[in-house]
């Protein structure tokens, strides 16, 4: 994959966070994902190559744009597939909550796991936690290695963990351990990424989210060189029909980072509300300043681009 193909990309999720962060707080989700949709289907076909989505919105009877299969890009160039949440954190824009971000993964053919939209059981850690973590040993163990690893004691560690009444036991064993908890409302991905990141007080993701993020999330893990574990949750025999449909015949599988996105694999995201990765966009007289972060896994630069866009010399969003 062409390296320069990444900075082609940022620019899809650019445009996606302008367009639905004019949605911001404005408690109408549906719209402000729509906007994020419009604008990431048709800033994709400005992108040299040809990508299939394998990570989307929807089944292509569910969703008109961005489902599925859907073939995107120019058309020529690299092929591809991608794995893209145009709006994640729908409810925190519409709140104008912390942590929305626009968000694309990308890897050559065939790489990416193609995840039923079920929910997964995810544990996420930055680089000093690699290979300490096992998803199917208790909270408790994988806190106490990742101390270890760290050279501190539980209580200075800090799990991040979606606020949701499945996740009681959960937080009450976390909380046992003496380990901290920052709960959140929505956003797995930037969660998982928080965990990597220098600066962010975030020590490991624990919890069920969604399996689409995980597999966006294990992208940015892999360029990040942190660890990621994932688990299929299905509630119920149409879940395991999903996964099947999909696959994925071996419903218990522990999928690593390298089983959820493989090759070479690049990651990009645009904050649309203020965050602890990223900034939120800005809306100026001229136009708007955006904060993006590039990954790829191939050489590991993260690189952090602020852009000003200035709307008299490109299209209104
Ligand atoms: P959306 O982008 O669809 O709003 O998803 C937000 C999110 O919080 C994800 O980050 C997470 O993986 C998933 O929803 C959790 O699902 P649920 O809200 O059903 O617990």
């Amino acid at each position: 994959m062409n390296r320069n193909l990444a900075l082609e990309f940022v620019r899809v999720t650019e445009l996606a966070a302008i367009a639905s962060a004019r949605w911001m707080g404005r408690g109408d989700e549906k719209s402000a994902d729509q906007a994020a949709v419009d604008a990431m289907r048709k800033m994709l076909d400005t992108v040299s190559c040809e990508a299939t989505v394998v990570i989307g919105e929807g089944e292509r009877d569910e969703a008109p744009m961005l489902y599925i299969g859907e073939k995107v890009g120019a058309g020529e160039g690299p092929q591809l597939e991608i794995a893209l949440d145009p709006l994640e954190g729908t409810t925190i824009c519409a709140n104008g909550g912390h942590n929305a971000i626009s968000v694309m993964a990308i890897g050559q053919k065939d790489k990416l796991l193609h995840a039923p939209d079920i929910y997964m059981k995810k544990i996420a850690v930055g680089p000093q936690g690699v290979g300490a973590i096992d998803i199917n040993d208790t909270p408790t163990n994988n806190l106490k290695r990742l101390a270890q690893r760290k050279l501190c004691s539980l209580s200075d560690l800090t799990v991040i963990i979606l606020d949701r009444p499945r996740h009681e036991d959960l937080i009450r064993e976390v909380r046992e351990t003496g380990a901290r908890i920052h709960l959140i409302g929505d956003g797995d991905v930037s969660a998982a990424i928080a965990t990597a990141l220098p600066d962010t007080g975030i020590d490991m993701l624990l919890g069920i989210g969604g399996a689409p993020e995980g597999v966006i999330a294990a992208a940015a893990m892999r360029c990040i060189k942190g660890d990621f574990q994932g688990v299929l949750v299905p509630r119920n025999d149409e879940d395991v029909e999903r996964a099947k449909k999909m696959g994925i015949e071996d419903i218990d599988k522990v999928f690593t980072m390298n089983e959820l996105a493989s090759g070479p694999v690049m990651f990009v995201a645009t904050g649309v509300t203020d965050g602890s990765l990223l900034k939120g966009v800005q809306f100026k007289s001229w136009g708007a300043v955006t904060h993006s972060l590039v990954m790829r896994s191939k050489s590991g630069t993260i690189r952090t681009i602020e852009a000003q866009h200035h709307f008299d010399r490109k299209p209104v969003y």
